[in-house]
């Protein structure tokens, strides 16, 4: 393969730069030509596509975001658009891609891949909600942004006797919350994953009360089936005790990635184009333990993802 194309598709995460860098260096140190589509798939629908240098790359393994942009294309939904983004990648001479995103845009390449183009997928949500890979790029670093956020929040709730609600980011996978919850000592952990139990909630936060704490902390996924407010609410009316809920939202999301963000996207997108430039068919690159792997891009995107009970289970002993 002499031709390939990068782009960062979806939400942003922490990590997307380091990703880039890594494809474009790889492919340029394999005498490959490699081309920057920006803005995702709507991007490639309009031919935003630039040839890439290793300078181009430069001075952005630091940087969160994405240099090349994202976007969540409607259009690219569409057969048409699906055509008509082949259409462009012919025009352009590029026969393989490295996408990097999370399951959304890992499905995108999928049907990049049945229309004859060869897809290496590499995984880069802050949610890691990809069943087939342990952790993928920009998690690390969402967590650690949780955690200083819980520290922070845990000084001035205990200043005022309050319990503070910290509705992280996750519509139908808790991880963001269940490792920060962990992590940071939450005394309650609320996941899409486990029906929510209010009068659990409660009881937790009133025998904290009791045992002379100054404060509580309520760690909630935003995909949990009760808005934060209204917890607050309950929790307030029931514990007696003064209850605020604070949205972190996009900070999760933006920020210098972590040590472990920037390996995890240099290696996992240094072996996407190593597989390109060996002409496999499409996969999905991850990590299974210490391992990475590479499994068939369907065969990935079909397993189903295990909620870490265990880990789960741990918190709530330890809470
Ligand atoms: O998938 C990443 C993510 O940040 C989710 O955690 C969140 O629910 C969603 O994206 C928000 O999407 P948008 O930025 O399009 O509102």
């Amino acid at each position: 393969m002499k031709r390939i194309g990068v782009l960062t598709s979806g939400g942003d995460s922490p990590g997307m730069n380091a990703a880039v860098r890594a494809a474009v260096r790889t492919g340029l140190s394999m005498g490959m030509e490699v081309f920057g589509i920006e803005r995702g798939y709507e991007g490639l629908l309009d031919g935003e596509i630039e040839k890439m240098e290793w300078h181009s790359v430069g001075d952005i393994l630091q940087r969160g975001g994405t240099i090349l942009r994202t976007a969540r294309s409607e259009r690219f939904r569409t057969g048409e658009g699906q055509r008509h983004a082949v259409g462009i990648l012919e025009t352009f001479g590029i026969e393989g891609l490295v996408i990097i995103g999370g399951d959304g845009s890992l499905h995108g390449g999928l049907e990049l891949d049945s229309r004859g183009i060869t897809v290496m997928g590499v995984p880069g949500t802050i949610d890691n909600d990809l069943a087939y890979t342990d952790y993928t790029i920009g998690f690390d670093t969402a967590v650690n942004t949780v955690l200083s956020m819980i520290s922070n929040l845990r000084d001035t709730a205990s200043a005022h006797e309050r319990t503070t609600i910290v509705e992280v980011m996750g519509r139908h996978c808790g991880d963001i919350a269940l490792y920060a919850g962990l992590a940071g000592g939450a005394d309650v952990i609320l996941v899409p994953e486990v029906e929510p139990d209010i009068n659990m909630v409660c009881r937790r936060v009133l025998r904290g009360q009791q045992s002379g704490k100054l404060h509580s902390i309520i760690v909630k996924a935003e995909g949990v089936d009760i808005s934060s407010a209204e917890l607050a609410t309950i929790v307030e009316e029931r514990t007696g005790r003064e209850t605020r809920s604070v949205v972190p939202g996009y900070i999760q999301r933006g920020g210098t990635p972590s040590g472990r963000d920037r390996l995890l996207a240099s290696v996992m997108s240094a072996k996407a184009v190593q597989l390109l430039y060996d002409d496999e068919p499409s996969k999905a690159v991850g990590i299974n333990g210490s391992e990475i792997v590479a499994y068939d891009l369907a065969e990935a995107l079909k397993m189903k993802r295990e909620f870490r009970k265990d880990l789960y289970d741990i918190a709530e002993t330890l809470a």
